[in-house]
């Protein structure tokens, strides 16, 4: 009998492609059987059928697309703000739904899963999440480090998360610049760091309070248009971008956005921006670690500093990248010396040592080609591996930045994390 599954694609945009599509059609067919793509725009569908060089069939009705299609799993791919109704659908359905993070934008969305999770038990659907960042080589590595006791109990956390110019504007040119579809990038983003964090100190948040606000892009600008291309402000601004690698996905592209209007290179000074381009949260876990997070979406270098401070001692990751001021490509002279990764542990026992992070290739450090594997790589029934993030954990991640929106809301009114799991 084949071991194959079969699976289908909900959200044929970027990451759809990229990280599932092309690997289950090439990689992982020993276990997987790509059988469907749907997204609400048809002539995404046709553009990812040509990207693909597939002539998958594709569906713009989800119930339909369960119908005919008859996946054993779906994987969203979607905007964040859809992604509940079709994991809860695909749950109601008994089937497997593997999930881009965020899981959802808020903690409505959040209790509507869990409660689909539970009615839907007996039929036999699951939902994981794809938090990716777990699957870093420093960050499984830090978790190598915390678990063998090195610094002892974990007591306080610095994480400091620098989105530079390009990276960081990205999130003002699309869809993500709404708070009502991504839930700001204190979920859309910062959900990967909040999901790491929980994971590598193994336990869950308690108190929290925030502040955060749009203080450079949006109305911050000094000028606008509505997109890059035929912008007449083009030449003296730093944000100007060519979004296509290509003229075949220029063109495709611009087809598609004729019957939708979601364009991918809008001004990221326009007024519509709502999310908060800096933050800082403070919160508390259950076992008592203490946590400072701090975004930056308008860095002048992208990279993090996360810092884990224990009873025996430090452990320090930093990773500074080879950044590109604004999308224009200015780089910050003389930043060639502090770019690369250190993960350094400072022990009043073993003195400073700097610890070695694994190779590894692949988009996201690596991160990818490993949790694909995990995922797509393996038998359909092969147990669970430690980095593979369940319903319960993903919650979690979303509950952070969900508590941290209400309490910036609410003018940095301290909340508890997980009353969202009840109401508000
Ligand atoms: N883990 C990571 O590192 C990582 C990186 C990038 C994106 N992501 C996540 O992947 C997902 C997709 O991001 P992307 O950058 O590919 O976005 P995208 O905008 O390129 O693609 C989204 C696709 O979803 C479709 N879509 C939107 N609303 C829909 C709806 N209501 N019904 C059906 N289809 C709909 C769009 O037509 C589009 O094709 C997001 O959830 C994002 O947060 C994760």
């Amino acid at each position: 009998m084949s071991e194959r599954k079969r699976y289908v694609l909900a959200g044929t945009g970027g990451r759809g492609l990229g990280m599932f599509a092309k690997p289950l059609l090439t990689n992982f067919t020993k276990y997987c059987e790509l059988v469907g793509l749907f997204d609400h725009n048809p002539d995404r569908i046709a553009a990812a059928n040509e990207i693909l060089g597939s002539k998958l069939p594709g569906y713009t009705d989800f119930g339909e697309m369960l119908r005919s299609a008859n996946p054993d799993a779906v994987i969203v791919s979607t905007r964040d703000s859809t992604h509940a109704e079709f994991i809860i659908q695909t749950l109601a359905a008994g089937k497997r739904a593997i999930s881009e993070k965020p899981l959802c934008v808020d903690g409505k969305q959040c209790r509507e899963i869990l409660a689909a999770a539970k009615k839907y038990k007996r039929k036999g659907g699951v939902c994981y999440v794809t938090h990716n960042m777990r699957y870093g080589p420093a960050i499984s590595e830090l978790k190598r480090q915390l678990d063998s006791g090195v610094i002892g109990d974990v007591k306080a956390i610095n994480f400091h998360e620098n989105l530079d110019r390009k990276h960081g504007a990205d999130y003002f040119r699309r869809w993500h610049r709404v708070k009502k579809n991504s839930g700001g990038l204190l979920i859309h983003k910062a959900s990967h760091h909040f999901d790491a964090l929980n994971w590598l100190v193994g336990s869950i948040p308690v108190d929290l309070v925030a502040q955060g606000g749009t203080i450079f892009y949006g109305k911050n600008g000094p000028f606008r248009h509505d997109r890059c291309d035929g912008c007449p402000h083009a030449k003296k601004c730093d944000f100007y971008a060519e979004m296509w690698s290509n003229e075949r996905n220029r063109k495709l592209y611009k087809e598609a956005e004729k019957s939708d209007g979601y364009i991918r290179d809008g001004c990221v000074f326009d007024k519509e921006v709502d999310i908060e381009d800096h933050a800082g949260v403070l919160y508390t876990y259950k076992n008592g670690a203490k946590v400072t997070y701090s975004l930056t979406a308008f860095a002048t270098y992208e990279g993090w500093h996360i810092q884990f401070e224990g009873t025996k001692g430090r452990l320090e990751l930093k990773e500074v990248h080879d950044t590109r001021w604004a999308a224009g490509n200015i780089t910050v002279h003389g930043m060639e010396k502090s770019i690369g990764k250190s993960l350094t542990l400072y022990s009043p026992r073993e003195g400073l040592k700097e610890l070695s992070i694994p190779e590894a290739e692949g988009a996201h450090g690596g991160a990818d080609p490993a949790i694909q594997h995990d995922f797509f790589g393996r038998p359909w029934d092969a147990p669970l591996t430690a980095r593979m993030a369940p319903l319960d954990q993903a919650v979690q991640a979303v509950l952070i930045g969900h508590a941290a929106n209400v309490s910036i809301a609410k003018k940095s009114k301290p909340v508890k994390v997980q009353d969202f799991l009840k109401r508000g």
